[in-house]
């Protein structure tokens, strides 16, 4: 193009958003930044939604100060954003005071404070917004339901997680997704009631998946119950080769309790489904540059550093009492 505008900018670099690339949007935002156009709103989320996923802090805090400098109109949905980033990256407070500075807030803005609250453990707060929400008027919504939920499930308030679940068909006239049923598996998970939690799963009206399989599974491992662990295997089969992660799962289980037999079993149908481990990436910010790794990565510059830090860590936690799980039966993460 011989011209580029906001528009062409923004319509790159939000592509790159909405196909999940965002470490490639803020690439292009940079060079956008470097040709001298000014962003506008609309690019502002769309960078904001970046550092959301990615964790950048720096970004973000740069963000909202050219949102203070009034370079760029503020608006609810920017305002909503920087609770989002400021929540994801662990700065739960940075997000309550955009909170309350707003003048005006929308369903969003009370679901993004409300999830940001159950996601870094300040479950109370998740609760006592999720109550004020409804006396200034606004009508809880999926969202905000899963986050009131999970935030029970995380506080280990069983009884007020199944209250609230009741309210969402009695009163709320929703059926409940699939989010729904996985935090009340949760939180029965949680507090050790698996039977129950498994009573849940078999009969929801919908297929459960793996996020759901996975609680009660790693409660299974918590309180060693290899039974139920394997009643869940069938439904674990069902979904076929997705569920990598709860075949991992299961063989630890086993390997937990000292069934070599249960975890080479496992191990084997692993392996017969061709199941691939697909590697969780961590990311993280230093000034301002993205680092992105897996388990086992040796690909960074300095990678030689990472694991002297690494070797040295372990050393401090070994001689302070720490005892590893001992996880010698676990797949290596490494392979
Ligand atoms: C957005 O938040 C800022 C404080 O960070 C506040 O001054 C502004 O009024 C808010 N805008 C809206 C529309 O709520």
């Amino acid at each position: 193009m011989p011209e580029r505008g906001a528009v062409s900018w923004t319509a790159l670099v939000g592509g790159f958003v909405k196909k999940g690339h965002f470490e490639q949007a803020l690439e292009w935002f940079l060079e956008m930044q470097l040709s001298g156009v000014e962003p506008d709103y609309v690019t502002i989320i769309a960078v904001l939604s970046s550092c959301a996923n990615l964790g950048t802090l720096g970004l973000g805090l740069w963000v909202h100060r050219l949102v203070l400098s009034k370079k760029i109109k503020d608006n609810v949905q920017i305002n909503n954003s920087l609770i989002d980033v400021y929540a994801r990256c662990g700065c739960i407070e940075f997000s309550r005071q955009v909170f309350e500075k707003m003048k005006i807030r929308t369903v969003v803005s009370w679901n993004s404070i409300i999830v940001g609250f159950a996601m870094n453990g300040n479950a109370e707060e998740a609760i006592e917004f999720f109550k004020l929400m409804q006396i200034e008027g606004f009508k809880p919504d999926m969202v905000s339901f899963t986050g009131a939920l999970a935030a029970c499930s995380h506080a280990g308030l069983v009884d007020e997680g199944l209250m609230l679940f009741d309210v969402i068909m009695s009163v709320h006239r929703i059926s409940p997704r699939i989010e729904h049923y996985g935090c009340v598996v949760d939180l029965y998970s949680r507090a050790g009631r698996l039977e129950e939690a498994l009573n849940v799963i078999e009969n929801m009206p919908m297929k459960p998946n793996e996020v759901v399989l996975g609680s009660l599974l790693a409660a299974c491992r918590t309180y060693r119950n290899v039974n139920l662990a394997e009643r869940l295997m069938n439904h674990l089969l069902e979904l076929g080769p997705s569920s990598d992660s709860n075949y991992v799962l299961l063989s630890n289980i086993y390997a937990a309790v000292g069934s070599w037999d249960g975890a080479n079993i496992v191990r084997k149908k692993i392996k017969d489904f061709g199941v691939q481990k697909k590697p969780g990436i961590s990311s993280i910010e230093i000034d301002c540059d993205v680092h992105e790794f897996v388990a086992g990565d040796r690909s960074h510059v300095d990678t030689e550093h990472i694991y002297a830090m690494l070797e040295c860590m372990q050393l401090e936690l070994r001689t302070s009492g720490y005892i590893p799980e001992s996880n010698v039966g676990d797949l290596c993460e490494y392979d």
